[in-house]
Parts: structure tokens; C-alpha cells; sequence
């Protein structure tokens, strides 16, 4: 689309492309020379977009929140997935995951050694799990997509580490969010981390672009790919999500075709957040 400068602009503005975004793509497209990635147009998102975005994350939010209450020896993943299911067609939403290329359940739950895409069932928690649950909220068409871990009553030192560290790493991955870095960064920094504490890094899941889809571009990969990475622009909306592993970052993917699993039976543990990239750094939608 290569638009005259006084052509109305690509964003849906209704200022003049000269007074708008040419600036910005021609910025761009120095970058892109350079060998980066760069985001196309529809994945900039507009302040109309992220108030929708902001709306969906607000149910998401609440029910990681109320899960936490959820969590203790003796209740299943299909009752934690009814509450999760309820809870969002309550509020008008629609849990994205739900018949998703076939996934049969409105959350994932992945205890102990599985590494995401769990799949709720009759399996009661005991103590001493660990547990992530994984919510995507669709609403009024707007993905907001997070995960959080959650230890069932008393749990082991090594498991509380490996909660804490996840934790820790989408932090640093974070920390690397703003205009004109590179996504590449967010890998680079987090596996720098977890490797200093011991944990290896997967490699075959990443985060994603997300907003009026489920999973978009950029993907956000946990690790150093070895790639220059897509240039992060303000209105760039995608997941981190970095699943660490006690011992190897190798899975496996069991018969049900979704849930993954450490390769050695070891721990593992993933916290999500969506952000928003913003004039000066990010903002956490949920
Ligand atoms: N919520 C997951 C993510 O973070 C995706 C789950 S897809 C499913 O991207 F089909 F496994 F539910
Ligand atoms: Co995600
Ligand atoms: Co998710």
C-alpha cells in the first residue's frame, strides 16, 4: 500500500499520511534495510483497540485472581476449567481455547512436569503440585491471554524456586519491552537468566503477537534464536510466556495431542502476561 503524503493515513486517524505515520514508515523501513523484522500495519493497534483490550483483560485478570482461591488439595482441573467457563460467559466473554484446532476445554492446566496446554480432567490436585493455569478471554473480539503458576498447600523448596524464577523471567523479559528494540532482546535476556539459576529454557513454544487474534506476529521466542528479531513499535500488542525446566528444555507431546511434557519427567513452570508496547516502555494489560 504505498500511499500519496496527502492521502488520508493507514491508522485511521483522518490526518494526512505527512502528518501522521509517513515518518514513522519511513523509520521503518530503514530498519527493515537493516535486516530486522518489522511489524505490518495490522498489527499496530489503535487507542479504540487497547480500551477493547483493556475490557478483556479485566475478565482474564479476575479469573486468575479467583483461581487462586480455587487451589487446594482435592479439587479437580475440570472443576477449576467449569469455574473458568462459567465465569467467563457470565461476563459476556468466550474462553478462546475452547474448541481451538480441537482443544476440548475453556483453560489449560499444566501440574508438575507438563509444560502447557494440560488439559483440564478428573485429576485431583494434591499437595506439593505445581500448577499453571492458562486463560484466554475473548471479548467484544479483543484476546487477552495470561498464565500464572499456583502452589497446592505446602510444596517443596525446589518447586517454590522454580515458581519464583519463571516469575522472575518474564520480568527480565519485560524489561527489555520498548519502541524500536528489538523482540530478539526479550529471549536473550531471559535465558541469560534462567540458565544463571540453573534452569534450561524451551524452545518449541514462544509468545505471540495477539489482539484481535489468538496468536499473531511477532513470535517471541524465550531464547536467543540467533535472529535480529521484529522491531517493537508503540501499539504492538503480543504475549511473553517463558516456560523454564529443571533439567532439559527437550518435551514431549502426549497421546491427546496437546499436552506437553518435560522430557525428563522434571519440573516445569510458565507464567504469561499480554502487553502493550507504549511511547516509553509497556504496558501490562493483563
Ligand atoms: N493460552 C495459550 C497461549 O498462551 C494457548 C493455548 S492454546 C490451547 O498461547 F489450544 F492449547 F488451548
Ligand atoms: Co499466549
Ligand atoms: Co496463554
Amino acid at each position: 500500500m504505498l500511499l500519496a503524503r496527502n492521502d488520508a493515513c493507514w491508522c485511521g486517524s483522518e490526518k494526512k499520511y505527512k502528518k501522521c505515520h509517513m515518518e514513522f514508515d519511513k523509520n521503518l523501513a530503514q530498519y527493515k534495510k537493516e535486516g530486522y523484522d518489522i511489524p505490518g500495519h495490522h498489527l499496530i493497534l489503535n487507542e479504540q483497540d487497547i480500551v477493547g483490550l483493556r475490557e478483556s483483560s479485566k475478565i482474564t485478570k479476575a479469573i486468575l485472581d479467583q483461581v487462586a482461591d480455587l487451589i487446594k488439595p482435592g479439587i479437580t482441573t475440570n472443576e477449576i476449567n467449569d469455574f473458568v467457563h462459567e465465569y467467563t460467559l457470565d461476563h459476556g466473554g468466550i474462553p478462546a481455547t475452547l474448541d481451538y484446532h480441537g482443544f476440548p476445554k475453556s483453560c489449560c492446566t499444566s501440574i508438575n512436569e507438563v509444560i502447557c496446554h494440560g488439559i483440564p480432567e478428573d485429576r485431583a490436585l494434591i499437595e506439593g503440585d505445581i500448577i499453571n493455569v492458562d486463560i484466554t478471554t475473548i471479548f467484544n473480539g479483543y484476546f487477552s491471554d495470561a498464565s500464572r503458576m499456583y502452589l497446592v498447600g505446602e510444596v517443596s523448596d525446589n518447586a517454590k524456586k522454580i515458581v519464583e524464577t519463571a516469575k522472575e523471567c518474564l520480568k527480565v523479559g519485560m524489561d527489555q519491552v520498548k519502541p524500536y528494540g528489538s523482540v530478539s532482546d526479550i529471549g536473550l535476556a531471559i535465558q541469560a537468566y534462567a540458565n544463571s539459576k540453573g534452569y534450561s529454557v524451551v524452545r518449541d513454544f514462544g509468545g505471540h503477537g495477539i489482539g484481535k487474534n489468538f496468536h499473531e506476529d511477532p513470535h517471541v521466542s524465550h531464547f536467543d534464536t540467533g535472529t535480529m528479531g521484529m522491531i517493537m513499535v508503540p501499539g504492538m500488542v503480543f504475549t511473553i510466556e517463558p516456560m523454564i525446566n529443571e533439567g532439559t528444555f527437550k518435551l514431549e507431546i502426549l497421546e491427546d495431542e496437546w499436552t506437553a511434557v518435560t522430557k525428563d519427567g522434571k519440573l516445569s513452570a510458565q507464567w504469561e502476561h499480554t502487553i502493550v508496547v507504549t511511547e516509553d516502555g509497556y504496558e501490562v494489560l493483563v
